[in-house]
């Protein structure tokens, strides 16, 4: 993949999760645009990953901030990282912007303080109810709920798999590509309505890392 083509948007780009994947990200050479509410943060956050990235001699640099909309605007393929509690209102405010694109949404419905329990929403999942909320035009795909932060934000390849869901297979095809430049390893998992069980799987996980105290993830056995 050529990655310097791709303008990837971070929307809520500024927590763990975002800022972890606009470093891998920009390190692979993607355009980056990292989205917050308010555009200053998304612009300090932006700074980080420059400053990291001019440290650590990566040859390219193209990451910048702006608000979650004009993120969303620049972006061909969005990445959507805010907590579920703003993944309703956060959607609402893209959906013109995405239209005819894809939306990664890594959310994790989790219901705090019990998050080491699953707790489906109503709508089953977080990525159905991204489509739902963004409608047919808008390839929902839904990715990485079981990778922790704390892994995404180091420079190692990942040591843990990610359930690739969707209802469009080019879109999640895309998705596992731009996993790959980043050392991710990513598999098709099946339609959206299958993202509920990776979302389950991660209250699974939260209560092991409690038990374990680590940061565990998933691995597929049996492909090659
Ligand atoms: N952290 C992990 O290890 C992990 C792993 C797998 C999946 N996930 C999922 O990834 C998503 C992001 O996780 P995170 O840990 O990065 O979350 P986070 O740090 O708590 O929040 C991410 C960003 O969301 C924005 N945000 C927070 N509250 C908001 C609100 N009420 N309305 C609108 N925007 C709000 C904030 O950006 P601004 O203030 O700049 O707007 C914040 O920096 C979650 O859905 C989580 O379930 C997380």
């Amino acid at each position: 993949m050529e990655t310097g083509a791709v303008t990837v948007g971070i929307v809520g780009g500024t927590g763990d999760l975002g800022a972890g994947l606009a470093r891998r990200l920009t390190r692979a050479g993607f355009r980056v645009v990292i989205g917050s509410r308010h555009e200053s943060q998304a612009q300090g956050a932006a700074e980080t990953v420059k400053a990291m990235g001019s440290e650590a001699g990566w040859s390219t640099l193209q990451v910048s901030g702006a608000s979650n909309l004009d993120a969303a605007t620049a972006a061909d393929i969005v990445f959507v990282t805010v907590p579920f509690s703003a993944h309703s209102v956060t959607l609402e405010g893209i959906v013109d912007a995405v239209q005819d694109k894809v939306v990664v949404d890594v959310t994790v419905p989790l219901v705090p303080p019990k998050v080491a329990r699953v707790q489906l929403p109503e709508g089953g999942s977080a990525g159905q109810i991204a489509q739902s909320i963004l409608g047919d035009n808008v390839r929902v795909v839904s990715a990485l709920q079981n990778v922790a932060a704390a892994h995404l934000n180091g420079d190692e390849p990942i040591d843990c798999d990610v359930l690739v869901t969707g209802n469009n297979r080019d879109a999640r095809q895309w998705v596992i590509d731009i996993l790959a430049a980043i050392d991710v390893r990513g598999f098709h998992a099946g339609m959206i309505n299958n993202a509920a069980a990776a979302e389950a799987l991660t209250s699974v996980l939260i209560n092991i890392n409690k038990q374990y105290k680590t940061h565990a993830g998933i691995r597929l056995t049996g492909i090659s």
